[in-house]
């Protein structure tokens, strides 16, 4: 799909399909809608006033042009209240139409951009916003049906704009929009890719891949590299599979090695596939946990964007990748594992592997001078009992931190609320035979989860992001722009950390 902006009437568009909206509760529609509706003998209006035609958000109405515009159909998408009215709703919106579009075999399209009128958005970000809702909506994962797709995508969208002196700032806008989407839809690929395909060596030849075509560093520690550091945390979770754990580094220096301010680390638990170990999980769904790689996937998609971003910021991914698997070489319960940081603790489910990786992970990018620590990890079940799948869960030592978080997710439109860490509950991380017990019982099982987590950074600043329920998709919970399954939460939430963190 080709994106561009055009300086243009979208009445003398010339390809087949034309995307124009309405609010809810607009009897007179003006602007770019009001100039189809003329063209069109008052048809809009008509269906307005046989009440046909409500502006309902997510919505999408088809007139048929008969020649009075030189495109075949024009689609009408709802907006919903004016005064509800986000830059969510942008790419809502824009999903909706351009899935609309898609249904009706269209190939060539033009759109306005939604809420630069009378919306009274701004027109920069809400161009990054409608191609942004427009990429992630379209985005599928079929690369292994091999029948053929009922429709293919359209093969242009373009952008009309009949202000000559706003396009600069819309082709800026579609230019953001489509290094966020892009890397979004990065991730939700890694996301998706099955266990069998997308283990621990994948992720780090993907690593590789990303460093050499946007120019980042690079580096896979190896097991024997790990067994040199005294990574036993990451290594106990590695030992029951066949499959080679790799951290992965990918750094981006774009303030350049002088530079006095610590790296930004962006860390990633990435599990490609969680059996729980020896601690089993039950069968019933255990294929979701090939998505058990999620936050490792967002970090890999943010590095990718920033790369091309180019904030001046240093920033450091870091990707502990493992498989999660019970054999004769498994660890199991009751083991006692010593952790890079020198710290021990005693395994009470070998299915809190989360945790226990990460552990060597942060202490790893305190060894490489990083700060703040920001991680992102489908932690814990329990996060889903307290938010369900609309928010990911956040955690801190520190509050100023935490609210840099919020705001880059706010931006990036991505749902995050905060969580208690108070010391209180540790007392169940307590252990009789080592410094600390992995899981702490069966209440507030996120927090507790993320208070062993905090142990790592000791006192640099840290955030967690609990995205177990983000990551993917709920029971029936696919959105406009969120198709079934992967939702490469966070890549955008730590690519506008990154571009608002900078000097
Ligand atoms: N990967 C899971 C958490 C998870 C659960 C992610 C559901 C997505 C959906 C994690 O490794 C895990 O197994 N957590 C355990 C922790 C428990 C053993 C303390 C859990 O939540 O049950
Ligand atoms: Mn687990
Ligand atoms: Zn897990």
């Amino acid at each position: 799909m080709k994106i561009t902006v055009q300086a243009l009437n979208i009445t003398q568009f010339t390809g087949d399909t034309v995307i124009v909206n309405l609010f809810e509760g607009v009897t007179s529609p003006g602007g770019a809608t009001g100039a189809i509706d003329k063209a069109l003998d008052g048809a809009i209006g008509q269906l307005i006033s046989d009440g046909e035609l409500k502006g309902k958000l997510n919505t999408t109405t088809v007139i048929h042009t008969f020649g009075k515009i030189p495109a075949k159909r024009v689609i009408i998408v709802g907006l919903g209240k004016p005064a509800d009215f986000t830059l969510d709703r942008v790419r809502q919106v824009a999903a909706t139409a351009i899935k609309a579009a898609r249904r009706l075999g269209a190939k060539s399209v033009a759109t306005v951009v939604h809420g630069a009128g009378i919306g009274d958005l701004d027109p920069l970000q809400a161009a990054q916003a409608v191609t942004e809702g427009t990429l992630l909506g379209l985005y599928r994962f079929k690369k292994y049906v091999t029948k053929p797709l009922d429709n293919d995508d359209p093969e242009s969208l373009t952008i009309a704009e009949l202000d000559q002196a706003k396009l600069a700032v819309l082709q800026q806008g579609v230019w953001r929009g489509t290094v966020y989407a892009e890397a979004t839809n990065y991730a939700r690929d890694l996301v998706n890719e099955p266990g069998n395909v997308a283990t621990p060596t994948y992720l780090a030849d993907q690593a590789e891949a990303i460093a050499r075509e946007f120019e980042l560093e690079v580096s896979i520690l190896e097991r024997r590299q790990m067994e040199e550091l005294g990574m036993g945390s990451i290594l106990a979770v590695a030992q029951g599979s066949e499959q080679s754990p790799k951290l992965i580094v990918l750094r981006y220096w774009g303030a350049g090695k002088d530079d006095k301010r610590p790296p930004l680390a962006l860390i990633g638990k990435a599990v490609t596939f969680d059996s729980g170990g020896i601690s089993i999980k039950p069968a019933d769904n255990m294929g979701e946990m090939k998505g058990d790689m999620s936050g490792g996937a967002a970090v890999l998609g943010a590095l990718r964007a920033i790369a091309q971003l180019k904030p001046k910021i240093n920033v450091t991914g870091l990707v502990p990748a493992v498989e999660n698997m019970p054999s004769g070489k498994a660890s199991r319960p009751g083991d006692i594992v010593k952790t890079m940081s020198g710290k021990t603790y005693e395994i009470i489910s070998t299915d809190a592997e989360g945790r226990m990786i990460l552990a060597d992970a942060l202490t790893y990018a305190r060894r490489l001078g990083c700060s703040p620590l920001i991680d992102a990890a489908t932690l814990t079940g329990a996060i889903i009992t307290a938010l369900g799948f609309e928010y990911t869960g956040a955690f801190t030592n520190d509050q100023a931190t935490l609210d840099k978080v919020l705001t880059a997710a706010k931006a990036a439109g991505e749902k995050v609320w905060p969580m208690p860490t108070d010391e209180a509950y540790k007392e169940q991380l307590e252990s009789d035979v080592a410094d600390m017990k992995n899981v702490g019982g069966r209440w507030a099982g996120a927090i507790t989860g993320a208070l062993f987590i905090g142990t790592f950074a000791e006192g640099t600043p840290w955030v967690h992001l609990d995205i177990a329920g983000t990551s993917k998709t709920g029971p029936g919970k696919d959105g406009p722009y969120q198709p079934k399954f992967g939702s490469g939460v966070m890549t955008r939430t730590f690519a506008a950390l990154a571009e608002m963190m900078q000097a």
